[in-house]
């Protein structure tokens, strides 16, 4: 890979055509995925494979293939598609080895396709209980697989390893990655697994019901644990762990105060990684606080390492080697879990191995990989009210005037809803800028007062207060409607400076992908794949796809044909403002140059949006059903006051109004991904969310029917 950065524009030019020549034969060529590939992914045997989440394990996200480019991307038609027969969100990046696509969908089903025709060739249920769609907070999504030497890697939601043959989806190992049972195992994964030189990296998430961040690593071809690196330091009194982590645990001992082992501490790594095979060592991006108020957390004291941090461990033994914390007394819900982008970049004269990072904060951090050296970082979004700089001197932010939580709401941008968060962004050597989806939405934030913070198995334990000082609040939420932003940017990661933006209507749009072709793809929130020029940013080709994707693009080639694919599949996180209008259901859709005759089937003539019932409950109870809506979580599924989601509440049918206390409590609809919340709520307090969203809908109505589809 460094090579290839050093190459240049230039060098472009002579590599791509030979590489496209050769891979004609690739295909019979039989690629096998180990270090030697994954070293070469730029080789014409590897080029057209796609081995990695991000291709490849600096997770650059860019293909050299060119046979699609801004000259005829134009002639782009949709090759061949599969209906995952979903309406959760799809989030996951497929892999592609040797002609053949893998892909991931809900509960971790498994597809192996003919990336040519789209052929299934097997498929793979692991089986996940339906109430794990529930316990992960966000929804039963998966954002990739790994693979290695002849096998494919699924880390299932309810914390199995799975390794299955890639020819025929065979199960090989399996390994249980953290218990199930237990007051603080409400565990998940989510993020895909990655294999370093034979080594599988996975994490997992649950920062938000109470659990202290893990990541391990297995071996491939055996699935026995190597080694396990705690991201948080435990009950002191339990002394040591014995772990890989046990001389980090010394350095972040110290920064805790309190009892905050009695609500797992949290930061957890639930979705990136990287590696660099030279200094051997891999990157860890860690999460939030649990529970997310300092205050209840660590007495408001103490910078609470390791959360949203970057941490570097060694390869083969998971020992710690460096930390750069960008979130200090962490208590937004921010996470640091977002792509880790590594690359050679020649700044103030030096040539510097960096690895960047554009977290939830808003701040673009650029680090010396090597040391963990800050070498720059920027805000990107228009308003930040955490921090106005990042102190050179220290590496510390400097927080705005009244940025940590009070008991009185106040707004805060970025917000838990992220400045960028996992979408997969990515980087272009060629013209030297980062890409990826940006946005605002600030949110409102206080902390509950003292000892009104209850710690509830199952249930989403921020330390937060949701229905106090509801003008206040009302007001609050006006504002943050008002500053509403989404979109596709640009960055240089040199300058530290935008090189252009695509405006889009709302904050939603997914993961991109740059290629060679001077490309840049995403999937937008007004339901289209749009294809953008990488240098400028202007829109070369645009498709209706009756689904906004969240997911990453990947590209392949096979006989000598170049393939783009995506996972159109909105949802499965803490994505909103589709609104309450129809979607097709999800679906796996490839496309190459040229493609005519696939198409997608039609959707049903839109449907009226049904008229929420006149509203008979009393302000103290919709208040309350306000706080327990944020409280208990149906938030993270139905959107921050209740709009969007994967079934905007503001707007049911009115069987789903009679319906709603089954659904809620008995859980009717399990199978569709609601499970029961019978553990955590009483009918009377389900009859007060339910009164809260018919205030909701009656609000909204009139707007919203105006709006169409
Ligand atoms: C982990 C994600 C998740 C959480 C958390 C969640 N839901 Fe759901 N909910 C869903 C899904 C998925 C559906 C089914 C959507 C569909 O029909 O396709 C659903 C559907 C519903 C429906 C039926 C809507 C309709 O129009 O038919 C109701 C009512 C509902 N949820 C209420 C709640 C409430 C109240 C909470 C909080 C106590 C909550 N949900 C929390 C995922 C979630």
């Amino acid at each position: 890979m460094i090579e290839r950065m050093r190459r240049g524009a230039a060098g472009w030019a002579l590599a791509v055509p030979a590489a496209l020549a050769l891979c004609m034969t690739a295909a019979t060529a039989q690629t096998v995925v180990n270090g030697e590939a994954l070293r070469n992914a730029d080789a014409p045997a590897n080029v057209g494979d796609w081995m990695s989440y991000s291709r490849t394990w600096d997770e650059q996200r860019f293909s050299p293939l060119d046979q699609i480019n801004d000259g005829n991307v134009g002639q782009l038609g949709l090759a061949w598609y599969d209906d995952l027969e979903t309406m959760r969100g799809v989030q996951a990046s497929p892999i592609v080895v040797d002609g053949v696509l893998y892909n991931i969908s809900i509960y971790n089903i498994v597809t192996a396709y003919d990336g040519k025709t789209g052929e299934k060739l097997w498929t793979y249920d692991p089986d996940v209980g339906a109430e794990w769609a529930r316990l992960a907070c966000c929804g039963p999504s998966a954002r990739g697989l790994a693979a290695w030497n002849g096998k494919i890697y699924i880390g299932a939601l309810d914390g199995r390893l799975i390794a299955v043959d890639a020819k025929t989806g065979e199960e090989v190992w399996t390994t249980r990655t953290f218990e199930t049972e237990g007051l603080l195992n409400t565990y998940s994964i989510t993020g895909a697994p990655r294999v370093y030189d034979g080594k599988v990296v996975i994490g997992n998430g649950g920062a938000d019901y109470g659990v202290r961040g893990f990541v391990a690593a297995y071996d491939a071809e055996t699935g026995e644990r190597l080694w396990k690196f705690y991201t948080v330091p435990g009950n002191p009194a339990d002394g040591p762990d014995g772990e890989a982590s046990d001389s980090a645990m010394q350095i972040a001992l110290p920064t805790w105060h309190g009892e905050w082992w009695k609500y797992g501490g949290g930061g957890t790594a639930w979705d990136s990684f990287s590696y660099d095979p030279e200094l051997n060592l891999v990157y860890i991006g860690t999460g939030n606080g649990s529970p997310h108020m300092w205050y209840f957390r660590s007495e408001g004291k103490g910078d609470n390492l390791f959360l949203c941090s970057i941490i570097a461990v060694d390869a083969d033994s998971g020992e710690y080697k460096w930390h750069y914390q960008m979130v200090p007394e962490e208590e937004w819900d921010y996470t640091c879990t977002q792509p880790m982008v590594l690359a050679d970049l020649e700044i103030d004269g030096r040539e510097r191995q960096v690895i960047m990072q554009a977290p939830k904060n808003g701040f673009f951090y650029v680090l010396d990989r090597a040391t963990g050296e800050l070498i720059s970082a920027k805000s990107y979004v228009s308003e930040n009210t955490w921090a106005s700089h990042i102190d050179m001197e220290t590496g510390r932010p400097v927080l705005m005037p009244g940025a940590h939580n009070t008991t009185t709401p106040h707004l805060m941008n970025p917000s838990w809803l992220a400045a960028h968060t996992w979408h997969p962004m990515s980087w272009s050597p060629l013209t030297g800028l980062m890409y990826f989806s940006a946005q605002e939405q600030p949110a409102i934030y206080a902390r509950a007062e003292d000892g009104g913070f209850n710690f509830v198995h199952h249930r989403s334990n921020s330390g937060q207060a949701f229905g106090t000082m509801p003008e206040l609040r009302a007001k609050l939420q006006e504002e943050a409607n008002a500053k509403e932003k989404g979109y596709l940017l640009a960055w240089n990661p040199v300058t530290q400076s935008e090189a252009w933006r695509v405006n889009y209507r709302v904050p939603g749009s997914g993961g991109v992908l740059a290629t060679a072709g001077n490309l840049l793809v995403q999937g937008t929130i007004d339901k289209t794949l749009a294809i953008y020029r990488a240098t400028d940013g202007a829109k070369l080709w645009e498709m209706n796809i009756d689904q906004a994707p969240v997911a990453g693009p990947i590209t392949y080639m096979i006989d000598g044909e170049q393939y783009i694919a995506i996972n159109a599949g909105w949802g499965g996180s803490p994505v909103y403002n589709l609104g309450p209008f129809q979607t097709a259901t999800a679906k796996l859709l490839v496309f190459k140059l040229g493609a005519t005759g696939v198409t997608l089937p039609p959707m049903p003539p839109p449907a009226d949006l049904p008229r929420p019932p006149m509203l008979r409950a009393s302000e103290a109870q919709i208040s309350e059903g306000r706080a327990l809506y944020a409280e208990v979580g149906c938030n993270r599924c139905h959107g921050d006051n209740a709009t969007g989601g994967v079934k905007d509440l503001r707007f049911m049918t009115a069987e789903s109004h009679a319906a709603f206390n089954d659904i809620v409590l008995k859980g009717t609809l399990a199978d569709r991904g609601m499970a029961s919340f019978a553990d955590v709520l009483t009918p009377a307090q389900a009859e007060a969310i339910h009164a809260y969203l018919i205030a909701r809908g009656n609000e909204d109505y009139a707007d919203a029917a105006a709006q169409g589809s």
